[in-house]
């Protein structure tokens, strides 16, 4: 079993269903550490419950991004992760976090990548108009929502309802990243 380690942000919903597939034994895979730098996010509450180890750092109680990637590098060693899978974790990657983890960064986009990266891609795209919008799984680098392409899926927009392709975007995410990472560990 690969070890990972999840960031997130956020509600943590893309969290909560690799952690499910890792109980069902559906993602060849355990998740040592759950890393969020807010620990008033939900998927604080979610890792609790399914007792997996959590390291919550707050950017702001740092002078650099690099001393705060330092005592997230710590955890993760600690924790001996070999892949770090991003899950809603808003912020960019740094140097320290990249150096340590060449090429073993992963992170899930919600639009077709290299459309709308960012913040709010789901409201971007639709702002846009666009009928198909989709699903991004690619290799992190230093850039925002950038780095090889690893798989793609296509969501079919609906029409004026921002909530319901919402959901079918959020729904393709928790397959998508499943079937992507079980590729990348076989
Ligand atoms: C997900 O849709 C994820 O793809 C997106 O944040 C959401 C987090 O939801 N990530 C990005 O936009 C990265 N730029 P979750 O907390 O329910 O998993």
């Amino acid at each position: 079993k690969m070890k990972i380690a999840v960031f997130a942000s956020g509600s943590g919903s893309n969290f909560g269903a690799l952690a499910e597939a890792c109980e069902k034994g559906e993602l060849n895979a355990e998740i040592v550490l759950m890393v969020t730098n807010k620990p008033e996010a939900f998927v604080v509450e979610r890792a609790r419950k399914a007792n997996i180890p959590i390291a919550a750092v707050r950017p702001k109680d740092y002078e650099t991004k690099e001393a705060y990637e330092e005592v997230i590098l710590a955890a993760l060693r600690e924790s001996e992760a070999e892949w770090l899978i991003l899950a809603g974790y808003m912020r960019l990657v740094g140097q320290t976090l990249l150096k340590a983890y060449p090429s073993k960064i992963i992170n899930i986009h919600p639009s077709l990548l290299p459309s709308f990266p960012g913040k709010d891609a789901i409201g971007q795209a639709m702002g846009h108009g666009v009928k198909v919008t989709g699903v991004t799984v690619h290799l992190v680098d230093e850039g925002m929502d950038t780095g090889p392409i690893l798989a793609q899926r296509a969501v079919d927009v609906i029409d004026g309802d921002v909530e319901k392709t919402a959901e079918a975007i959020h729904a393709v995410e928790h397959e998508l990243y499943k079937d992507a990472l079980n590729k990348l560990f076989c």
